[in-house]
């Protein structure tokens, strides 16, 4: 077979390792990729928004799955415009992608259908808001842009005045354009939180193992919400116990509430869940791997991933056994100082062999670029570096030493990974 994944970070770099260990995948592509994957995989310089292009350059090379990993493509109509021209894609369309491309839509869904979130309010009106906020008078208090956002459209608001700022920079300054126009205002929550991506046909969901992100830039979770910055899996937090209140309460449910909503949801769904002590609650949904969860969770998958691919895509998701190894993973993310305010690019990596990887670890290439021979920094993640153990603490230590053998100016990585709630 010939797949083509589109994207260009560490999460589709981990897709594309995993894929490269099927018997049944000829040849690889990426659009566009990065200098890490174009070790693993061919890359086309076709942006992951050019639904032409890479329609087309599906057609012409025969491709026979898309495997469409990004929020935005997928927001945008990607899985859409692929199947009108007859292309076999993995992930859901427009119309089911938005459970992660607007939160008023994901936090409406959960409220007509019972599945347990914070309370909240959707406003447009920047001076109702702050109304709001005043006659709750309740800190600290959570507020989101509508849109996608690169992870950083969530703003927790200690007091008044940081509660003002952020309504001031979402919806007048327009920090993350149209995204912006909306903001969900949420109750502030308390616990552990967990990742869990699920397979879903859109008949039957199957949960993944469980992972832990942490979001914040530096130890302790302090500094700004990322993207993520680094992993594990599975989540000690995650009990037996707790995953069957999930299935009941909330996997199950969104899977159904999507259908009674003629959106039908095809792909890897994840469910941001905190653990509060009212039982477990969605924090969000996304419509697509984590980046960095699936560098933590694919690693740990022993059925061949296209087998599952094209089960979710013919709705035969479930006729089939999915198995996991029992060894844990970690990763650990290194950035480029500054993220995830502005940054440099174009610096030299040292300490990665000619493929992009160290001994001891799986180096999963997130923004780099490869000239000459050489690995250079082009990106706020720059590399994700995992490894797999008997326990938490083996993989742990295990990536934190392959992650000592590598440098460049400004890196910077979290010391805690594995460690806090
Ligand atoms: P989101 O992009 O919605 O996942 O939010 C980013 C992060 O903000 C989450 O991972 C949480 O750590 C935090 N967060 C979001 N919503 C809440 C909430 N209602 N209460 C407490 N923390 C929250
Ligand atoms: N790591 C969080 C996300 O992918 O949204």
């Amino acid at each position: 077979m010939k797949i083509l994944v589109v994207g260009s970070g560490g999460r589709e770099h981990t897709i594309i390792r995993k894929l490269k260990e099927s018997p049944r995948v000829d040849k690889i592509y990426a659009a566009p990729g990065n200098g890490g994957i174009s070790r693993d995989a061919e890359c086309v310089s076709i942006g992951a928004m050019d639904k032409e292009g890479i329609s087309d350059f599906a057609l012409k090379n025969n491709i026979d799955i898309v495997f469409v990993a990004p929020d935005d493509p997928l927001a945008a109509g990607m899985v859409d415009a692929l199947n009108e021209k007859g292309i076999r894609a993995f992930g859901p369309k427009a119309n089911a992608a938005i459970i992660e491309s607007s939160k008023v839509f994901s936090k409406n869904l959960m409220k007509k259908y019972g599945i347990p979130t914070a309370d909240y309010e959707v406003f447009d009106d920047p001076s109702k808001v702050m109304e709001y906020i005043d006659s709750k008078n309740r800190y600290p208090v959570v507020i989101k842009a509508d849109g996608l956002a690169l992870g950083k459209g969530v703003i927790i608001a200690l007091d008044r005045n940081e509660a003002q700022a952020a309504v001031k920079e979402i919806m007048e300054d327009k920090k993350f354009g149209d995204s912006g126009n909306n903001v969900v205002v949420e109750e502030f929550l308390t616990g552990p939180e967990v990742s869990v991506l699920a397979f879903t046909d859109g008949k039957v969901v199957k949960p993944m193992v469980s992972s832990k992100d942490h979001k914040r830039a530096y130890d302790n979770d302090e500094g700004l919400n990322t993207g993520g910055m680094g992993t594990i899996s599975p989540n000690p937090y995650y009990t037996d116990e707790i995953a069957e209140i999930c299935r009941k309460t909330i996997f199950e449910p969104t899977i159904a509430a999507m259908n009674s909503e003629g959106r039908p949801f095809k792909g890897c769904l994840y469910f941001g869940l905190m653990i509060t002590p009212n039982g477990p609650k969605v924090i969000e949904y996304n419509a697509r791997f984590g980046d960095p969860e699936a560098q933590v969770v694919l690693p740990r998958l022993k059925t061949d991933l296209v087998d599952i691919i094209e089960a979710v895509i013919d709705e035969k998701l479930g006729e089939l056994d999915i198995e996991w190894s029992e060894d844990a993973a970690a990763c650990v993310v290194m950035a480029s100082g500054g993220y995830p305010l502005s940054y440099p690019k174009g610096l030299e990596i040292s300490g990665l062999d000619d493929n992009g990887q160290v001994e001891g670890a799986t180096v999963y290439h997130a923004g780099t670029k490869l000239e000459n021979g050489k690995f250079y920094t082009n990106g706020g993640r720059v590399l994700g570096i995992t490894a797999s153990g008997k326990t938490l603490d083996e993989a742990l230590a295990k990536a934190y030493s392959a992650v000592e053998k590598i440098t460049f100016d400004g890196a910077h990585y979290r010391k805690d990974i594995g460690k806090t709630k």
